[in-house]
């Protein structure tokens, strides 16, 4: 590749470089960049339709950031810094936002009393009211929808009697998509859409509503999967921590786990991602973090459906410091990416992104997606309030390693090691901060997504492959970094 000579050139020099140590060369383009594709994949088999994904970080991640993330088209991972039911349920709450395909209706007997159903509907405040109507081994029977509920006089009546039986109601078989399910609906003009498997039992339903919002132009974007609901992430740990989660994470529905550590090469975790691979085969699993070569390679021959780079590179991080580790993000990028070139594995780049023109100069170093904490620290969507001060709007943002995230959960003590450790003598690798609000996730987003757009531009890169490929970088100095943001004037439209 293009820019295999410019890094082996540096490497010649002993030189590690990050963001600000480089540009990209601009060269001849055809590209418009707003036609430029930004489609890319988190790990092999979970896409992302602009290669963005949230921090699983406690100031980051929880369900409001991955539903607003997958919403977009990118992805959240649910940190781990809460206990492992809760997790499970934030991820519920993401896979639950949309409706597609309904897996397991709640359903109503023939027996039942009309009222009864309506007691319960208020009750549980439920928004709908298409109930299939099942017997005792959850065969299907009938449908008994708002329809049926408004004509019916005497709500003292059983379902059986009020209900539209077969052949009056539409069905179709287990395994129809969302796009078919849409047609029928249209077709025969009922608004839900039951389906059944070869022996008659309920297996879903699809209602009409659902459909058209997932169906229609603005929701093309969401990150969804093939029964119609926003995809998200989730981290584990390692050994009986990643278990323990897998499980209930599966149960939940995750489409990818994250073994979220400071070092990702180490027995443990690739004792843990084997594991996984072996005991969730259905369930991409990504691991992390890495920053050298070698080390990516390991967790690709261990069967990792992604690999995460970055050791050191964050905003909030001080493992560089406290541990004196770490290569710097741009080369780890290229490295971890070279090592693995044709494996089909993508490199995950984690940390350090402080500009949306860092996301062209990583994805070009070999990165299929970057991941942000500051980038997206600052948004409503994020847990924890917003801070009034007397100088301005906050949120605060604080490293897992740092002493607060540690003290408060034994997840983010072992990210760095230091679970059997007390709390009064952990080390701290990350810090605590307060950053200024930045509005809804999407604003951000939105920029990012820009910046990178006209990158590619300049580089004449329509997809994000064709920019690993053309990619080819300057070495600048400080004064080329200096020229590079605006320099002797007042700005006056940020005032
Ligand atoms: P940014 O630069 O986007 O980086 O804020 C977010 C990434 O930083 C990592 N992370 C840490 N690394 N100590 C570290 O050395 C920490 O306390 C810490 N907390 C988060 C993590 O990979 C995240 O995605």
């Amino acid at each position: 590749m293009i820019k295999d000579e410019f890094f082996n050139k540096m490497e010649a020099l002993g030189l590690a470089l990050t963001f600000d140590d480089v540009r990209l060369k601009s060269s001849y383009s055809e590209t418009d960049p707003t036609k430029a594709s930004v489609e890319t994949l988190f790990s092999k088999r979970v896409p992302l339709k602009y290669p963005i994904v949230s921090a699983a970080m406690d100031t980051i991640t929880e369900a409001p950031m991955a539903i607003a993330m997958a919403k977009l088209g990118g992805l959240g991972i649910i940190h781990r810094g809460l206990d492992p039911e809760t997790q499970a349920h934030h991820v519920k709450k993401v896979k639950l936002h949309l409706n597609g395909l309904i897996e397991i209706p709640i359903t109503t007997n023939p027996e039942q009393i009309v009222q009864e159903i309506l007691n319960k509907c208020e009750e549980k405040n439920y928004s709908f009211q298409s109930f299939p109507v099942v017997d005792i081994e959850n065969k299907l029977i009938g449908i008994i929808t708002k329809n049926d509920f408004e004509m019916c006089t005497d709500n003292t009546l059983k379902i059986k009697d009020v209900m539209t039986t077969i052949p009056q109601m539409i069905t179709a078989p287990k395994g129809t998509t969302l796009e078919e399910a849409y047609k029928i609906i249209l077709n025969s003009k009922k608004k839900a859409l039951p389906l059944i498997d070869e022996n008659q039992k309920l297996a879903g339903m699809y209602v009409f509503s659902d459909l058209v919002r997932l169906l229609n132009v603005s929701s093309n974007s969401f990150n969804i999967d093939a029964k119609g609901h926003l995809r998200v992430g989730a981290a584990v740990g390692v050994g009986a921590d990643a278990m323990l989660r897998a499980k209930l994470l599966s149960e939940a529905g995750v489409d990818v786990m994250v073994i979220d550590t400071a070092h990702g090469d180490s027995k443990n975790v690739i004792d843990t991602l084997k594991e996984l691979k072996q005991n969730y085969p259905h369930i991409d699993v990504v691991a992390g973090n890495v920053s050298e070569g070698a080390s990516a390679k390991r967790l690709v021959d261990a069967g990792a459906d992604g690999v995460k780079v970055g050791q050191g590179p964050g905003s909030i991080c001080t493992t560089r410091i406290v541990a004196g580790i770490g290569c710097p993000q741009v080369t780890a990028v290229y490295n971890c990416a070279k090592a693995i070139r044709g494996s089909g594995v993508p490199i995950i780049a984690d940390g350090g992104i402080k500009h949306s023109g860092d996301l062209p100069i990583a994805l070009g170093a070999g990165a299929h997606c970057v991941v942000l904490g500051r980038g997206l620290a600052g948004t409503t969507e994020t847990p924890g309030d917003i801070k009034e001060t007397s100088s301005g709007r906050f949120k605060v943002y604080r490293g897992m390693g740092s002493l607060g995230a540690m003290k408060s959960s034994i997840a983010s003590r072992e990210r760095y090691r230091q679970d059997k450790v007390s709390i009064d003598k952990v080390v701290p690798e990350g810090v605590e901060s307060i950053v200024p609000y930045q509005g809804d996730v999407s604003s951000v987003i939105h920029k990012m997504v820009g910046g990178l757009k006209s990158g590619m531009g300049y580089v004449g890169a329509e997809s994000i492959t064709m920019l690993q490929e053309k990619a080819d970088y300057y070495r600048i100095s400080n004064a080329g970094l200096a020229e590079s943001h605006p320099h002797d004037i007042v700005i006056t439209d940020k005032l």
